[in-house]
């Protein structure tokens, strides 16, 4: 059976799948998403991701496309429909399909979309060489809290550190501190061992792994500060470390051409990857 994705309110044939030109999602980038990541079949940190999309959309004012036990049935369903094992469900919501004009229209639908990728766990080599990070201004508007689809300078950003033979690219605000990656949130340990992060505001994404993997330092009795840290504190740090829906937690063990620590991922990281995929590993699916 080919692979099929939602589009409001029927399955379709993943290939074909289509919204229409005036969807405001297309035109405007008047829409949000979640990337839910689904290990063992289950997703996981559903509602913490469904939360995050109910907060989206109330500071875009769109309205929620349907409740959240339809939202949840739908979700199964595609998953159920792709043999979805190992991966992730992606959903967007956008303002819906109305005719061009910036302003907000007055009857519009808000548009849902949801389609699965399957996944390939994380190759040997990343996990024992680590991953390489350029840093680059951040770019982006001043409401990095919302999950929007407008990404442009992260896509920017992304294609940077590709063409620098990096995986990722650490945003730098005006004061020389990092904000988050293009697409996963940032991380240091100090030589304290003491593991950063920025604290969540409208500077980044307030990431679902994020904070799932606070808890578990806090539950583990790791020290932590919640704090912006600066590019040269990253590249002077004992180990750095990325953390998303799809990259889970992964060592980073360069920064800008320069070994971070001693070039290896470090003890510290392998640990709370670990933790992190025991955390998955113990998840049940709730109805
Ligand atoms: N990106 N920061 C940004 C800018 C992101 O786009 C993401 C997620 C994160 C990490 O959030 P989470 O832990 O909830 O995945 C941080 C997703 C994976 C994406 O756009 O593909």
């Amino acid at each position: 059976m080919p692979r099929q994705a939602y589009v409001n309110g029927s399955y379709r044939p993943h290939r074909e799948a289509a919204v229409h030109i005036e969807d405001r999602g297309y035109l405007f980038a008047d829409g949000v998403y979640e990337v839910v990541p689904v290990h063992n079949g289950i997703l996981v940190d559903e509602d913490l991701h469904l939360d995050r999309l109910d907060r989206s959309l109330s500071e875009l004012q769109i309205e929620a496309p349907m409740s959240r036990p339809a939202l949840k049935l739908v979700s199964r369903e595609l998953m159920r429909r792709n043999g979805l094992s190992n991966g992730f469900l992606y959903m967007q919501v956008t303002r819906g399909v109305a005719p061009r004009d910036h302003k907000f229209p007055n009857n519009a639908t808000p548009a849902l979309v949801m389609m699965t990728r399957q996944m390939k766990p994380h190759s040997e080599k990343i996990l024992s060489e680590g991953l390489k990070v350029i840093t680059l201004p951040d770019q982006r508007w001043a409401r990095c809290d919302i999950k929007s689809v407008s990404l442009l300078p992260n896509v920017l950003g992304k294609q940077a550190a590709a063409e620098a033979g990096a995986y990722e690219a650490w945003q730098v605000d005006g004061e020389g501190q990092v904000t988050e990656g293009t697409s996963t949130n940032a991380w240091i340990v100090t030589e304290g061992n003491r593991v950063i992060t920025r604290d969540a505001s409208n500077a980044i994404l307030n990431g679902i792994t994020r904070i799932t993997l606070l808890n578990l330092i806090r539950a583990e009795g790791y020290e932590l500060e919640e704090r912006p840290f600066s590019v040269d504190e990253a590249k002077t740090a004992r180990e750095a470390f990325l953390t998303s829906s799809t990259s889970f937690v992964l060592p980073v063990t360069q920064i800008d051409g320069q070994p971070v620590g001693n070039g290896h991922p470090g003890i510290l990281t392998t640990k709370l990857r670990q933790h992190y995929m025991d955390y998955m590993q113990s998840l049940r699916q709730s109805a």
